[in-house]
């Protein structure tokens, strides 16, 4: 199949012009990467690439961080837009489906909805919050945040549960314990784990070079 449908190129103008002013981690460059990821890993799977499509553009249509925490307003977007072109029935369900279940939620959080498709678009989004690009996407986030690089006495917490997790106005290193470095042994398929550590071990590296600067040793 190809993904130049005139659905999927009508959902990445839509995308396109939605996230325009979005901040530099959740804009439209992040869905072109994760789409992109999306594709690869669906190579080596027999998949609906329709639905793998839709579902990577789509994901972060309006994240609930951006929407006073509202889980409801993305899939509600998504689902009013899919409907206004005329999507497939069955393929606007699932897509939803992706979009309402995709997001790390924390520890102790139960995933409800499990598919093929839903596994490689996580699996996309998790890799762009991993290595050079999750590094950089992390401080922009916390820069928009006001928040500090890092502070040793606000010492990192690893497994928080979702209250928690939502609550978080920590230091941004923090962020690497709370999520970041927990995503690699949560990939779904067997290309987004190969991928994943490669990216895991580059945000373990500058870790160490960042707490060795931070003491002056280097
Ligand atoms: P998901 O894509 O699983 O829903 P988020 O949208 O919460 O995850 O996070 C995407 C990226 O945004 C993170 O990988 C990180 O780079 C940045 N981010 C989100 N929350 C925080 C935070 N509390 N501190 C620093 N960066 C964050
Ligand atoms: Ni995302």
């Amino acid at each position: 199949m190809t993904t130049e449908t005139p659905i999927i190129n009508a959902t990445k103008s839509f995308v396109k012009s939605e996230l325009a002013n979005a901040e530099g981690g959740h804009d439209w460059f992040h869905i072109e990467r994760v789409y992109k990821n999306a594709l690869l890993i669906s190579k080596d799977e027999n998949v609906n690439l329709e639905i793998i499509a839709l579902g990577a553009l789509l994901h972060d249509i309006a994240d609930a961080k951006f929407h006073q925490g509202d889980e409801s307003v993305g899939p509600k977007k998504a689902k009013d837009f899919l409907e206004s072109i005329q999507a497939d029935e069955n393929v606007m369900e699932h897509v939803i489906k992706i979009i309402e279940n995709i997001s790390f939620k924390g520890g102790n959080f139960q995933q409800k909805f499990h598919s093929k498709e839903l596994a490689i678009v996580q699996d996309a989004d998790r890799l762009d919050a991993l290595g050079a690009i999750g590094i950089a996407r992390t401080f922009n986030y916390a820069g928009f945040k006001n928040r500090k690089l890092y502070d040793p006495e606000i010492a990192p917490q690893l497994n928080m549960t979702k209250e928690e997790y939502k609550i978080g106005d920590n230091p941004t290193i923090n962020h690497f314990y709370e999520k970041l470095l927990l995503l690699k042994d949560r990939m779904n398929t067997k290309k987004g784990k190969e991928l994943a550590e490669k990216r895991h071990q580059f945000m373990e590296t500058f870790l160490e070079q960042f707490y060795a600067e931070w003491e002056g040793k280097i």
